[in-house]
């Protein structure tokens, strides 16, 4: 794997998104930080502590069959390499990783677009490993560091090497058969169903309350309403 490594940029989606076509399948792209770092649904990412991690990975698979579900592909990923520090994460659907009910990680995935067909995806990562409290506290959503979880500052570089290894183990699987290959990995670390959440939608501000029952085989929320009546859920925020 091919590893890019910028002092600063942007954003290391943007940069990835613009280099797409001359980058490699499996190129990564990593940042001590970003000016413009872009969180879901167009908020912003603060990034400027450079001890975190700012990663974004090129992925041009062949199959393009199951290419949405690699987004909770890296989320259960990343929960993976936060359990080798003897945490223990949890996932909030869609694709958060949370330590102690607090945001420890986000993932981005953005599609690139030629003639109208996908030829590939960027999954960015923001993963806070060193961070001061002062610094977590600016942060509009609970949120914390792994330096925070474990006492201990993290060795940045191990945890990307841990990080993309883990990443490689059931890559190739997930490319071929999906949600299902790592299903029970993710929900066994939901820290969502079975509860009454709110669930909020892309660019609304009405929150639903919902009962989180299960997840499908292709990652969906299966959700029950306030009426009864079940909803496959596909995109949104839960917030619990
Ligand atoms: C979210 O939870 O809203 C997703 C945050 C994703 C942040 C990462 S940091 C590396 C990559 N570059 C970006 O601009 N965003 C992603």
């Amino acid at each position: 794997m091919k590893i890019i490594r910028l002092e600063t940029v942007d954003s290391t989606n943007t940069y990835a998104l613009q280099h797409f076509e001359e980058l490699d399948d499996l190129s990564a792209i990593c940042a001590n930080s970003q000016t413009k770092g872009k969180g879901r649904f167009d908020r912003v990412w603060i990034s400027d502590c450079t001890e975190n991690i700012y990663l974004s990975i090129v992925l041009k698979p062949n199959k393009k069959t199951y290419i949405a579900n690699l987004t909770q592909y890296l989320c259960v990923v990343v929960a993976k390499t936060i359990e080798k520090y003897g945490i223990e994460p949890q996932i909030k659907w869609p694709n958060d990783v949370l330590t102690n009910s607090k945001k420890i990680c986000g993932i981005l995935c953005e599609s690139f677009l030629k003639n109208n067909k996908i030829e590939g995806l960027v999954l960015g990562v923001g993963i806070n490993l060193n961070m001061p409290e002062h610094s977590l506290k600016v942060i509009n959503q609970p949120a914390t560091a792994l330096n925070i979880e474990t006492g201990k500052n993290i060795n940045k570089e191990e945890f990307l090497k841990k990080l993309l290894e883990e990443f490689f183990v059931n890559y190739s699987n997930t490319i071929e058969n999906g949600f299902t290959t790592f299903k029970n990995d993710y929900i066994n670390r939901a820290c969502f169903l079975g509860k009454t959440v709110f669930l909020q939608h892309r660019e609304q501000s009405i929150r639903e309350e919902l009962f989180a029952k299960d997840i499908d085989n292709n990652g969906n929320l299966i959700a029950i309403k306030k009426t009864g009546e079940e909803k496959t859920i596909l995109s949104g925020d839960i917030i619990l």
